[in-house]
């Protein structure tokens, strides 16, 4: 296995076991959202993310965020476009420390740019099934588990849930199955089934159901916009 050493964004080395690939899942559905330099240009903006989320980018980040105790520390497990990572480091505060893994380069490359200036916030390439660095006291789990294949869902749920510390938590927010006659229902299902595949097996499994009902962990789940949203808190007892 490849061993490989990363600059951290306060230039302190960061040594990572092994190199991650862009797997598969990625490289044949995200690839003209992650990978693609020029369409990632344009997509890394808040306004989009506004619009994909249909106006509720900003309720589901304070959502999110309202279960990360300032000062502690704490993982995002891939890079989300606009402007929550920074947002993120804000919250977490300068006595707290912010690590942000994703398994594409460029995406590593574009968190790092948008973290300039917050000391408190490093990034590093890492696969979220393995992120290493743990344990944590709050990890942040933001649409990723949808844009991938079912068992890599139940891979990434286990590597995140091994790394919070006691007491500390897991937040997944994410697509959910939006209530019967939900007016966005219908152009949803059209653009998971044409761009975002693996969404589907999440609007049918609960994110503790995946995590093979862990009974070292509490867990609760609010649900936001008709359903169309969930926020799914796993806490270590
Ligand atoms: C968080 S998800 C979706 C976020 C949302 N669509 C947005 O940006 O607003 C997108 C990120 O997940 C990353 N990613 C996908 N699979 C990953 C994995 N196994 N480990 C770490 N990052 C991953 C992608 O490279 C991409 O940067």
């Amino acid at each position: 296995m490849d061993q490989i050493i990363l600059k951290s964004q306060s230039q302190a080395l960061v040594p990572l076991s092994t190199k991650p690939v862009i797997p598969d899942y990625l490289k044949k559905t995200y690839h003209w959202a992650y990978i693609d330099p020029t369409t990632v240009s344009w997509l890394d903006r808040g306004i989009i993310v506004w619009a994909i989320l249909w106006g509720n980018s900003r309720r589901l980040m304070k959502s999110a965020f309202e279960e990360i105790k300032p000062g502690g520390r704490v993982l995002q497990a891939a890079y989300v476009y606009g402007d929550f990572s920074p947002n993120l480091a804000r919250h977490v505060g300068e006595n707290g420390q912010l690590d942000v893994i994703d398994i594409v380069p460029l995406q590593v490359e574009n968190c790092r740019r948008r973290l300039k200036g917050l000391p408190q916030a490093k990034v590093r390439l890492a696969d979220a099934a393995a992120p290493g660095g743990g344990p944590y006291d709050g990890i942040c789990c933001y649409f990723l588990l949808h844009e991938m294949p079912h068992e890599k869902k139940v891979e990434v749920i286990r590597g995140l849930l091994d790394n919070v510390a006691p007491g500390g938590k897991a937040v997944f927010v994410d697509y959910h199955k939006p209530v019967r006659f939900h007016p966005l229902g219908g152009i949803m299902n059209l653009i998971w089934r044409k761009l975002e595949p693996f969404t589907m097996d999440l609007l049918e499994t609960e994110i503790s159901t995946l995590a093979g009902g862990d009974d070292a962990f509490t867990w609760s789940k609010q649900t936001f916009f008709g359903g169309l949203y969930q926020k799914v808190v796993a806490t270590r007892r």
